[in-house]
C-alpha cells in the first residue's frame, strides 16, 4: 500500500488549519453579521460558541482525522458503517460552498485591478450591478465585465495547481507563502482604517450592545453559524486536513491556537471595517446602519465608494482586495480537499484523477452557474443555506454519532495519547451542550420559517 503523505512540520499543519479558518468569513461575513445581530451583544453568544462549540468540535474533527487517516466518508464509515452518509452530505456542502466562494474571491481579484484607477467612479453600486438588481432586471456581471470571468478562471487555475501539488508541495507551501503575506497586507489596512477621522464613531456602533436582542434564538443561531463557518467546522474539512497528520502530532494546543488566531483576526477585521464605515458616515452624513449590510454590499459597494473619497484610497483598495484574495484562497483549498480526500480514500483515486474528474467540473460549474443572470442572488441563497444549516447539521451529526456509538471515550483516549490538555468531562459536556443548543435553535428557526 502507498504510504499516506503527511504534513512536513507541526507549523505547517497549524498554518494550514489557520489558513482554512481565516477567510472571507472573517472579513466579508463577520462584521455585517455582528452588526445585524445585536452589535456588542452578538459578541457574547459568539465567544460562548467559540469556547463551548468551536474549539471542542475542532478537537473532535482533528481526532477523527488523525485516528482513521481517511477522508470524511471513509472515516465516518470506520466509526459506524451507515454513517458514511454524513461524509457525503459534507461533500455536497463542500461542493456548493467552494463553487460560490470562488466567485467572491474572483470579484475581489477583479477589484484588485480596478482599484488603482478607482474604476467604479462615483457610483460603485451601479458598477457592481446593484442598480440592475434594484430595477428587478436580470444581472449579468460578465456581460459587462469579461474581466471577472477571467478572474474566476484564474482563481480555479491557482487552486487546482495547489491541489495537484499534494500536501507538502501544494497545501503546506501555499499556506507558508500566503499567511505571512496576509498578515502584512491586513495589518496595513487595519492601521490605516483606525487612523481615519470618524473611526471612533464606527467602533461605537460596532461595540454598542443591543441587549434587548440577546434572548432571540436568531442571534444564537447566527453566532453558532458564524463560528462554524469561520472555524471551518461541520464540513469535514478538518477531518480531511488532520487525516494527513502524523500519528504523534499534538492536537489540543493546535486547536486553541487556531481558535484564538481566527477570532483575533475576525475581531480586528470588524474593527477595521467599522472604522472605515465611521469615516464614511461622517463624510456622507449618513447613519452607519444604512451603510452596513452583509456580504457583497459592504465589500463591493460601500467600500469602493469610501475608497474613492479616502486619501490614498487607490493604494488601500489594492491591499484590501488582495487581502480578501489571499485569505480566500487558503480557505478555498481546504474546501476542495473534502471531495478530493473523500474520493481518493474511498475509491482509491489518484490525485491526478481527482483534479480532472472533481476539480475541473467544480471549476466549470462555478464558471457556468454564477456568472448567469441569477448568479449574485444565488450567492446569497447558497451562503444562507450552507452556513445557516449545512455546516451546523454536519457538526451536529458528528457529535451525535460520537456519543450514540459510544466512541466518544475512545476518541478522547486517542487525543489524550498526545494532547497536553486532557480531554474528559469538560469536553463531553461542551459537545453535549452544543448538540442541545443546535437542536433547539434549528427547531425554532425551522418553526419560524414555516410560520413566515
Ligand atoms: N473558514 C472559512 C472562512 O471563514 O472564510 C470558510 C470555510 C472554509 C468554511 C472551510 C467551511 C470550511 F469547511
Amino acid at each position: 500500500m502507498k504510504t499516506r503523505e503527511t504534513w512536513g512540520t507541526r507549523a505547517g499543519f497549524i498554518l494550514a488549519a489557520a489558513g482554512s479558518a481565516i477567510g472571507l468569513g472573517n472579513i466579508w461575513r463577520f462584521p455585517g453579521e455582528a452588526y445585524e445581530f445585536g452589535g456588542g451583544a452578538f459578541l457574547l453568544p459568539y465567544l460562548f460558541a467559540i469556547l463551548t462549540a468551536g474549539i471542542p468540535l475542532l478537537l473532535l474533527e482533528y481526532t477523527i482525522g488523525r485516528k482513521y487517516r481517511l477522508g470524511p466518508p471513509s472515516a465516518f464509515r470506520s466509526i459506524y458503517r451507515p454513517a458514511e452518509g454524513i461524509g457525503w452530505w459534507q461533500n455536497a456542502i463542500a461542493f456548493f460552498l467552494a463553487t460560490f466562494y470562488a466567485v467572491i474571491i474572483a470579484w475581489a481579484l477583479s477589484y484588485v485591478f480596478f482599484s488603482p484607477s478607482l474604476a467604479w467612479g462615483d457610483d460603485a453600486g451601479a458598477f457592481f450591478g446593484v442598480e440592475y438588481l434594484r430595477a428587478g432586471e436580470p444581472l449579468d456581471f460578465f456581460e459587462y465585465r469579461p474581466a471577472m470571468l477571467g478572474a474566476l478562471a484564474a482563481v480555479w487555475a491557482v487552486v487546482l495547481l495547489i491541489m495537484a501539488g499534494g500536501v507538502r508541495k501544494g497545501l503546506e507551501l501555499a499556506n507558508r507563502i500566503c499567511i505571512p503575506l496576509l498578515l502584512v497586507l491586513f495589518g496595513v489596512v487595519v492601521v490605516r482604517a483606525l487612523t481615519l477621522e470618524g473611526a471612533a464613531e464606527g467602533l461605537n456602533a460596532f461595540f454598542t450592545p443591543q441587549w434587548d436582542k440577546i434572548g432571540d434564538y436568531e442571534i444564537w443561531l447566527a453566532a453558532y453559524a458564524q463560528v462554524f463557518f469561520s472555524l471551518s467546522i461541520g464540513m469535514g474539512t478538518m477531518i480531511a486536513y488532520s487525516s494527513y497528520l502524523k500519528k504523534h502530532s499534538e492536537l489540543s494546543t493546535t486547536a486553541v491556537t487556531v481558535g484564538f488566531a481566527n477570532s483575533s483576526f475576525e475581531l480586528l477585521a470588524g474593527i477595521g471595517v467599522f472604522s472605515v464605515l465611521g469615516f464614511m458616515s461622517g463624510e456622507a452624513d449618513v447613519p452607519i446602519d444604512q451603510l452596513v449590510g452583509t456580504g457583497g454590499g459592504v465589500a463591493f459597494v460601500t467600500f469602493p465608494t469610501i475608497l474613492s473619497q479616502m486619501p490614498g484610497g487607490a493604494f488601500i483598495g489594492v491591499l484590501f482586495f488582495a487581502t480578501l484574495v489571499v485569505a480566500g484562497i487558503t480557505s478555498l483549498i481546504s474546501m476542495v480537499i473534502v471531495p478530493f480526500s473523500s474520493f481518493e480514500d474511498r475509491f482509491g483515486w489518484s490525485r491526478k484523477k481527482s483534479v480532472l474528474v472533481l476539480g475541473l467540473p467544480m471549476a466549470a460549474f462555478s464558471l457556468l452557474i454564477y456568472p448567469t443572470a441569477n448568479g449574485s442572488s444565488m450567492v446569497d441563497a447558497v451562503d444562507f443555506a450552507v452556513s445557516g444549516y449545512g455546516l451546523v447539521l454536519g457538526g451536529l451529526a458528528t457529535i451525535v454519532l460520537a456519543f450514540a456509538t459510544g466512541k466518544i471515550k475512545a476518541l478522547a483516549a486517542e487525543a489524550n495519547r498526545t494532547s497536553m490538555l486532557k480531554l474528559g468531562n469538560v469536553w463531553y459536556t461542551c459537545l453535549a451542550l452544543t448538540a442541545v443548543v443546535l437542536v433547539y435553535t434549528l427547531y425554532k428557526s425551522i418553526q419560524g420559517q414555516i410560520a413566515d
